[in-house]
């Protein structure tokens, strides 16, 4: 995308600008589609592909069946891979991001575009109970890479428990950087009455080529709401 210019003069920002490209597929098979992203490497955090999205859209893709035709909300979705995914899968998906980062936004549009996905666009600031999180009821919340800023995981955690009490029978699926052990997603399911219900090696369900390409400890949750508010630490798998 470098040298869209028109004029012949690059932005600096233009010359930061790339496209991605992400395949799923069955093993030995053809790919069944590919998904194109925008990405600007100037910025940071939310115009970047970053490793726990590609484990989480793999995830999705993995867990095709449970994605047609079903109401999902990507959160703090950045260049929103998983999201796609699931709408490629037949989701009706929201991608949503920090209600100010009106460029992350922008781009969230521009990829949608340029993948002809027909996606509900809207800024979602964590914590935050603007008119439209009220309608969402997702049957499955999204987040990749959101867990990173302890000052954020109050705010994080009540938008998660809110959606999450709005739809019945409805589950976050996040992938993280596990950087305590199990603690920090103990803790949070407890302070918040949720219980983890799948605990995953990120990279035990990726396919080598593209585990090869990435690196760390990321887990990969679902949490659901814990109606007898059981510590997570028993239901973790
Ligand atoms: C590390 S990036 C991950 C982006 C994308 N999910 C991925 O994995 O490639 C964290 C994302 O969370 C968003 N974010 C951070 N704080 C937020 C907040 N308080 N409310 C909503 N989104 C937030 C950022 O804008 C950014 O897109």
């Amino acid at each position: 995308m470098a040298g869209e210019g028109g004029d012949g003069e690059e932005r600096p920002e233009q010359q930061m600008t790339t496209i991605s490209c992400h395949f799923f597929g069955e093993p030995e098979k053809p790919p069944a589609f590919s998904i194109s992203i925008i990405e600007n490497m100037k910025e940071d955090y939310g115009l970047f592909v970053w490793p726990c999205s590609i484990i989480l859209a793999e995830y999705v893709w993995q867990q095709r069946l449970r994605f047609s035709g079903v109401s999902v909300v990507e959160l703090g979705a950045g260049t929103c891979l998983p999201g796609l995914v699931a709408a490629k899968l037949g989701s009706d998906v929201t991608l949503t991001d920090d209600a100010n980062r009106l460029e992350v936004l922008d781009n969230m549009r521009r990829v949608c575009e340029l993948n002809k996905l027909k996606c509900k666009i809207l800024g979602l600031t964590w914590g935050v109970w603007d008119e439209p999180i009220f309608s969402l009821n997702p049957k499955i919340i999204l987040g990749a890479d959101v867990l990173y800023d302890s000052s954020a995981f109050d705010d994080l955690f009540a938008t998660v428990t809110f959606l999450l009490q709005s739809s019945p029978g409805s589950a976050f699926i996040t992938s993280y950087h596990n950087r305590s052990g199990h603690h920090l997603i103990e803790f949070l399911m407890e302070k918040w009455g949720l219980k983890c219900v799948k605990l995953l090696d990120g990279f035990s369900f990726l396919p080598s080529y593209k585990a090869s390409k990435l690196s760390g400890n990321i887990q990969l949750a679902e949490i659901v709401l814990d109606h007898q508010k059981e510590t997570s630490s028993s239901n973790a798998i």
